[in-house]
């Protein structure tokens, strides 16, 4: 719940693993971070075994990354500048002991006490015992929405990632407070793109080409101050629902676009509206020009981020095969956060919002597997009966930031509003916000 391990012993390599270990439920969810692979996301069927096979299970598949074995795993107390995670917030401990039934009691009664002063929010990847308490549940378009309306209360509690809760406080009036009832419920993916990385790819890229030609355009998946740079700059922000019309946008105003973090929202969207590959060049971070020539940066009509999600990623074009052999006329849709190979060989594609719409329209009788978030597709299953609904991987992809979002969390969060003490509120910087809502408002007047 929340700890942080080291591992250690892998070809000297240094490794963190976070965790959102519930052990009353069946799954845990593993971020393994090192320098070499930016985030390998795991979710292993525990099946509510001892933390003993667990550690068996993370050694074994450690090792499978390496020649040499795994020699430490150390726990980490306290804050985890890395991951900025932390073990317990004080007085939780106390929420860990109750009961399911007693914790949905107790978050009934203090969401109906503060019903007049409190909109609860809840992602379409949150876990059931969080997503059936949310006022209003959609995708990041449809929550950003919400909130930009619902002036009328004090208080937004935010069940989703740290970069939803971000968009909510700039969005919302300054009397307003945006709660996140787990601060360490990030996204890897918004982590892959931070403001130094973003001007220093700025630099090297209107070195080359005059920054009038191109226009940045950051996934609603990034931090604040990254929103703030695409709107000081002319650029905007989009999101898995939008991106194509942002795109397009963009491109009647300007000949470029710089799109960051998710290289492949970017690469699925712009090939769709029909620009060729060779005219995308990838841009790696790491590397000097993004690992570009220069007679490459002045060629090109998108920059890509090397950024990815390590949910998404876990879908493969073997996956989309293999369904289509053993289960003939099934559709097949996904997140455009999958990749291109997995895009194109899929019938459909679009946001979380999208997929559900979509999959409770279909007629009764019919199949589908679904690339994108686990509980997510669960739901859909179990709402679906008259369906055959799939899930398009063999492995468990679940975001294990958003797990950690869990009823104690929301349980805590909500009692202790109750008694006047606000935990874990987001307050997006003075410096960062008014352009970040620049962005944001560029977006939602075209969305
Ligand atoms: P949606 O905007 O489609 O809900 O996606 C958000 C997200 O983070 C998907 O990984
Ligand atoms: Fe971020 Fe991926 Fe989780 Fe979405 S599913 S919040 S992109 S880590």
């Amino acid at each position: 719940m929340g700890t942080s391990y080291r591992f250690s012993g892998l070809k000297n390599r240094g490794f963190l693993i976070s965790s959102a270990f519930s052990w009353d439920c069946m799954i845990g969810a593993v971020d393994i971070v090192d320098r070499d692979y930016p985030l390998i996301s795991w979710v292993a069927p525990f099946y509510n075994k001892a933390p003993d096979c667990l550690w068996n299970w993370i050694r074994e598949e450690l090792n499978k990354l390496d020649s040499e074995p795994l020699k430490t795993i150390e726990k980490l107390e306290g804050m985890d500048s890395a991951l900025g995670l932390k073990t317990l917030d004080a007085g939780l401990e106390d929420y860990y002991r109750l009961s399911p039934d007693q914790l949905d009691e107790r978050i009934t009664a203090a969401k109906t006490r503060l019903a007049d002063r409190m909109l609860l929010l809840g992602h379409n990847y949150q876990r059931d015992e969080v997503y059936k308490f949310a006022d209003y549940t959609g995708d990041s378009l449809r929550l950003s929405q919400y909130a930009a309306q619902r002036r009328d209360k004090e208080y937004i509690v935010f069940c989703g990632v740290k970069f939803m809760a971000e968009t909510a406080d700039i969005l919302t009036q300054p009397e307003q407070k945006v709660i996140l009832p787990d601060l360490a419920a990030g996204c890897s993916m918004a982590d892959m793109a931070d403001i130094d990385a973003v001007e220093t790819a700025w630099q090297e890229i209107t070195d080359v080409i005059p920054e009038s030609t191109t226009t940045p355009i950051t996934y609603i998946n990034s931090a604040a101050d990254l929103k703030a740079f695409c709107g000081e700059r002319g650029g905007l922000v989009c999101t898995s629902t939008n991106a194509e019309k942002i795109i397009r946008w963009a491109f009647e105003r300007r000949e470029k676009i710089l799109f960051f973090p998710d290289q492949h929202l970017g690469r699925n969207t712009c090939k769709r509206m029909g620009i060729p590959l060779n005219e995308m060049v990838l841009w790696d971070p790491a590397k000097p020009n993004g690992g570009n020539s220069s007679e490459a940066i002045r060629k090109a009509k998108v920059f890509l981020w090397q950024g990815f999600c390590s949910v998404h990623q876990m879908f493969q074009p073997q996956h989309v095969e293999l369904f289509r052999k053993q289960y003939p006329g099934i559709k097949v849709i996904v997140h455009p956060e999958c990749s291109m190979e997995v895009a194109d060989r899929s019938d459909l594609i679009g946001s979380t919002e999208y997929i559900i719409r979509t999959v409770t329209a279909a007629p009764a009788g019919s199949r589908w597997a679904i690339g994108t978030e686990l509980n997510l597709v669960n739901r859909l299953k179990r709402d679906n009966p008259d369906k055959e609904v799939y899930f398009l991987s063999p492995m468990v992809c679940m975001c294990s930031t958003m797990f950690r979002i869990d009823a104690p969390h929301l349980l805590w969060s909500l009692e202790r509003l109750e008694s006047g003490s606000i935990v874990n509120q987001i307050v997006v910087p003075e410096a960062d916000r008014y352009w970040a809502k620049v962005a944001l408002e560029r977006m939602l007047q075209l969305a």
